[in-house]
């Protein structure tokens, strides 16, 4: 499919002024990763494991493929959730996908999980089908569900030297009525939290460790150009300017949290509250939420303090941009430059990660605001940024890059 600017503009704008973010409500089961991979993993070791990932309609999806014979999934790269899962024959109330839906049946790797297992009991919200099979029910902030069985199958990724690598007994959901705000080309979603049904919770040990990092092309990026996941030892974030900070660890099982001090626009220092503190964890990493999310009182700040800061008079009169700042102009805005002081790492945002057009000839400002107290860092600030998530030194790195190249 050829990437639509027109089209796809329209619908980031939409993604903007609706709560759109994934993050779930799970159980850890550290058990659960030992069992599954003891069997294999000498095997794999010495490749450094990828998955390419494309830019499409506030989405980065990641290609990888499933069952035998493998089939092509597109599904959402998602940080805020764990559970893999796909659109699954029969899938009647399922949204609608271009492609056509995974058939169990077709593949000779497909296997139910019953109900009685440990894998079954990593799922929050699940209950035994009358043949004693792993039923799901998993929901997103922003309330799209799936439901359906869990399964294991066979998931097939590349190495950088591109042989391409099998990994069997893969859990993923099989989704059978799958609903919320999903477009035609999402075929699912790849979590990627911290929890122990995530993609890589359960391959990280065979390649090196519980570590990946993600260069996200931003949107008005052509759909064919593809950036790299690379997974296990394969993912360090290093050379010069690269920038760390420490994961906070809450009983929250899913989500990398990290601690926001506050924001410089420019030169002019915003502490994360008007008060001055910052608590542990106010700011989440999520690549499946597309724009920034911040508390009413800090997003005042930064807007105010953005508004100060470019000459251009903002938008007042179009009622179809609602209350975001925008600016008429054919190009995006020069400045300003945005610095996010996370703990130990400053982070350089530029108009490429804080400005979209939702039409032709108008940039606003990707941030939303919102009453909750803690924010989300989402996609098009994650973008042109080499990010690692290494969840066994509870680190988080950055490194600015030009994800096209
Ligand atoms: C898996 O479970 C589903 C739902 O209970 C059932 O329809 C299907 O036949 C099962 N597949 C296999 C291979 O057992
Ligand atoms: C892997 O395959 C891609 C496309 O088929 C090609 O562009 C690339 O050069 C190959 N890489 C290696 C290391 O062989
Ligand atoms: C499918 O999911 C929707 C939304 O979660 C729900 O309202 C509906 O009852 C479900 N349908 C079935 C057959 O379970
Ligand atoms: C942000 O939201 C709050 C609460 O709804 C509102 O009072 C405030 O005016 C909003 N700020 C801007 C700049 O729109
Ligand atoms: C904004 O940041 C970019 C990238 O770090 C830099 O090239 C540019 O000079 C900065 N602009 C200003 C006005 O500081």
């Amino acid at each position: 499919m050829v990437f639509s600017p027109s089209f796809s503009y329209l619908t980031i704008i939409s993604l903007l002024f609706h709560l759109s973010y994934f993050s779930s409500i799970e159980a850890q089961n550290d058990g659960l990763i030992v069992k599954l991979f003891r069997k294999s993993s000498s095997k794999y070791m010495p490749n450094i494991v990828q998955a390419p990932i494309h830019a499409y309609i506030g989405q980065h999806l990641m290609e990888v493929y499933i069952g035998t014979p493998p089939i092509k999934i597109s599904g959402i790269t998602d940080t805020g959730s764990d559970l893999i899962w796909i659109n699954c024959v029969p899938c009647d109330g399922c949204y609608k996908q271009i492609n056509p839906l995974f058939d169990p049946r077709k593949s000779s790797s497909y296997s139910n999980v019953s109900c009685d297992s440990s894998e079954c009991n990593n799922l929050y919200s699940h209950e035994c089908s009358p043949e004693n099979q792993c039923s799901y029910n998993y929901g997103y902030a922003d309330n799209s569900v799936t439901q359906g069985v869990l399964a294991q199958e066979t998931v097939t990724l590349t190495s950088n030297t591109n042989e391409s690598i099998s990994l069997q007994n893969i859990l993923i959901g099989c989704g059978h009525n799958d609903t919320g705000t999903f477009n035609d080309h999402e075929m699912g979603i790849i979590g990627l939290g911290r929890g122990p049904l995530s993609l890589i919770s359960q391959i990280g040990p065979l390649f090196g460790g519980k570590k990946f990092s993600q260069c996200l092309v931003p949107f008005h990026t052509d759909i064919k150009i593809a950036s790299k996941m690379n997974f296990g030892k394969g993912s360090q974030v290093s050379g010069e300017g690269v920038v760390t900070t420490p994961m906070v660890i809450t009983p929250n099982p899913v989500s990398y949290l990290v601690t926001l001090l506050g924001i410089s626009v420019e030169d002019t220092y915003l502490p994360y509250n008007s008060k001055g503190d910052a608590s542990k964890g106010n700011m989440l990493i999520d690549s499946g939420t597309p724009p920034i999310y911040m508390p009413n009182d800090l997003y005042d700040r930064v807007a105010n303090e953005i508004k100060n800061k470019i000459s251009m008079e903002p938008i007042i009169n179009d009622p179809s941009l609602g209350t975001q700042l925008c600016y008429q102009t054919n190009i995006n805005l020069d400045g300003p430059n945005l610095t996010f002081h996370f703990e130990n790492a400053n982070v350089v945002l530029t108009p490429i990660q804080t400005f979209v057009p939702p039409k032709e000839g108008v940039f606003c400002l990707a941030i939303n605001n919102q009453t909750e107290e803690e924010g989300i860092f989402g996609n098009f600030a994650q973008s042109n940024y080499l990010i690692g998530f290494d969840i066994e030194k509870e680190l988080i790195s950055f490194k600015q890059m030009d994800c096209t190249k």
